[in-house]
């Protein structure tokens, strides 16, 4: 695992950019997975930025996301799909038809997230998967539990997450119980994957994920046992309030 400490937000998501940059120069064809949360809004930014000045070029990317709110509208603001046609694809030149997030609007869940699982096979895996974290360790929305779930799959919310998203809601109430996230192996399955961090509430979790252990309470904690993991965060998040 290689860790990148930037000295604030705004580099963090400058060094995620570039890496994500190289990865489209080196295989324009790529497939990418894509992350939400506040975390990743200025990796985006830096890409729309990056795209805008004719650095990149998204027109023969294929893209995954990896989760969705269960059941939720796609016009609801909240939505992951929302929130990438907001902050990414309606600003870049991905192909409307590559673009792939699980579905919150489906009747039949397990249809959708075996169906998800197929496409990325189809596309010959992921090549580089974006992640965030959250402060209980979660990975897409695969929670903290003994036992893990492998591929796409339905979700409840831990109450930890639920508090944690409901700063986006209006309130705690509104926030979708459920999710439709890849699993474990799913995102294992990725080439190479980036995870970002920002800020000191990030600290505890980042320090686990870096103790070199694997435990399912800290789903984060698996990305152990794969072999190309970059952690880029902000000295906020590796040193806490040793900064
Ligand atoms: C959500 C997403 C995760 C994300 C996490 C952290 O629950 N499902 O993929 O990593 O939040 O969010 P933030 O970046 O806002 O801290």
């Amino acid at each position: 695992m290689r860790i990148i400490v930037c000295k604030n937000y705004e580099d963090m998501s400058r060094a995620a950019a570039k890496l994500v940059a190289s990865q489209i120069t080196l295989k324009p064809d790529c497939v990418l997975g894509f992350a939400t949360g506040s975390t990743p809004i200025g990796l985006y930014k830096e890409l729309c930025a990056m795209y805008g000045r004719g650095e990149i070029d998204f027109s023969a990317v294929t893209s995954f996301n990896l989760d969705e709110y269960y059941p939720i509208r796609k016009s609801n603001p909240e939505s992951y799909d929302y929130f990438m046609k907001d902050n990414l694809f309606s600003k870049v030149n991905i192909p409307s038809e590559n673009i792939h997030i699980p579905d919150g609007e489906t009747e039949v869940p397990e249809i959708e997230c075996l169906n998800y699982e197929k496409v990325i096979e189809s596309c010959g895996g992921i090549d580089l998967q974006i992640l965030g974290i959250g402060v209980n360790g979660h990975i897409g929305f695969n929670e903290p539990d003994i036992n893990l779930s492998t591929k796409t799959h339905v979700t409840e919310l831990s109450q930890s997450t639920i508090d944690a998203n409901s700063r986006f809601f209006d309130s705690e109430d509104e926030v979708p119980r459920k999710a439709i996230t890849m699993g474990v192996s799913t995102i294992l399955k990725s080439k190479k994957i980036v995870l970002l961090a920002s800020g000191k509430n990030k600290h505890a979790v980042i320090k686990e994920l870096l103790d070199e252990k694997v435990n399912t309470n800290v789903p984060a904690t698996l990305l152990n046992v794969h072999r190309d993991v970059t952690i880029i965060c902000d000295e906020e998040a590796y040193y806490g309030d040793d900064i």
